[in-house]
């Protein structure tokens, strides 16, 4: 109702304010936020499109400038930006001595934000709590910036802020990143307004491998086309882009990968296929996913792919697979 609405406009103000107050923060000396961003190689322009920023060394700073802009404590409170003490009648900032990644929905209001340590200590990362405009699970970091960049129909999806920030610098604009928890069919479902496919590019390790699986598996319950690009060497995106470069990443995408070539992949890595044991397990676990295919043109491919990999004769494999005889002619 009305009470609500104004409500949340007051929070989207709220939270403007406060990545107003970051990105003053960031230009201010006496900080190594701004070394932070350029040491890893962001551009001052893309600080900008961004708006990043800075969260002070200071208990209260951003209380103190919110209250003095005119809001009340518990209307900050709601904003999450404030955590309150024990004894409950006074707040501190939640964010404190950490770079700002303002989370922007798609219409461009200020939903959220992400906060990174610039050391080692932990976590790592911290994400505003869900609030009345901020819901984590279909939210998703810069969609406001790639929904206007659309190329080709699609959209990479990322693991996190700095691989979009990374995308971003090196000409992919149209990424985007879920917020450190796994992809929901409401992410999926969002994806699906904006585009015709989905490049999965997420960190070369086996979390990034197991939320690729997943991913794939969401975005064929949408009746999303997705493709996997595989980031090699225990790598992220970010990593990967300014160690080979926007040319190798733009043959990267084109070239990205079949759900079904991604588990193949996956099963040559697991299975020894110089072994007749390795053969067997390897093809017993690609017969599931053979059988999904319904496409014949298709099934024949990976057929001969998986003879090619194990040698072994593509009527036994059809048979194992299909429990009958292949259809001759
Ligand atoms: P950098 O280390 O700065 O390059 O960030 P990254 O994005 O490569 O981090 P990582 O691969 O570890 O994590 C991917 C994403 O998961 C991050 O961008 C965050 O959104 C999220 N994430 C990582 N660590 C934490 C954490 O400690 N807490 C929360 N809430 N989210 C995290
Ligand atoms: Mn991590
Ligand atoms: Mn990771
Ligand atoms: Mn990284
Ligand atoms: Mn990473």
């Amino acid at each position: 109702d009305k009470q609500l609405l104004q409500q949340r406009l007051e929070l989207y103000d709220i939270n403007r304010e406060a990545a107003r107050f970051f990105y003053l923060n960031l230009k201010k000396k006496g900080n190594n936020a701004k070394e932070y961003l350029k040491e890893r190689g962001i551009s001052q322009e893309v600080m900008k499109s961004f708006g990043l920023g800075y969260a002070p060394h200071s208990w209260d700073d951003l209380l103190k400038y919110l209250k003095k802009a005119g809001y009340k404590e518990d209307r900050i409170l709601l904003s999450g930006l404030i955590v309150p003490k024990k004894e409950k009648k006074e707040y501190y900032d939640r964010f404190r001595n950490r770079i700002i990644f303002p989370i922007f929905d798609a219409r461009g209001n200020v939903i959220a934000f992400g906060g990174r340590v610039m050391d080692n200590s932990l976590p790592k990362y911290l994400n505003s709590p869900e609030t009345p405009v901020f819901n984590k699970s279909d939210t998703l970091y810069a969609l406001n910036i790639a929904r206007k960049n659309i190329t080709d129909n699609r959209m990479i999806l990322v693991e996190g802020y700095m691989d979009v920030i990374a995308l971003h610098q090196y000409g992919f604009k149209n990424c985007v990143a879920t917020l450190g928890t796994s992809l929901t069919k409401g992410h999926a479902i969002k994806l699906k307004k904006y585009c015709n496919e989905v490049i999965i590019c997420f960190d070369g390790d086996e979390a990034g491998e197991k939320a690729t699986l997943r991913s794939l598996e969401i975005f064929k319950e949408v009746d999303l086309n997705s493709r996997v690009l595989i980031i090699p060497d225990e790598l992220d995106p970010d990593d990967y882009l300014r160690e080979n470069g926007s040319k190798v990443f733009k043959e990267q995408i084109d070239s990205a990968i079949s759900l079904i070539d991604y588990k193949i992949i996956l099963a040559k890595r697991k299975h020894n296929l110089t072994e007749a044991e390795g053969k067997i397990k390897f093809i017993k676990e690609l017969a599931k996913i053979m059988r999904d295919i319904s496409s014949p043109v298709e099934r024949e491919v990976y057929i001969n792919k998986i003879q090619k990999e194990t040698g072994i004769n593509e009527d036994t494999i059809f048979l194992e697979i299909y429990g009958r005889q292949r259809k001759k002619g």
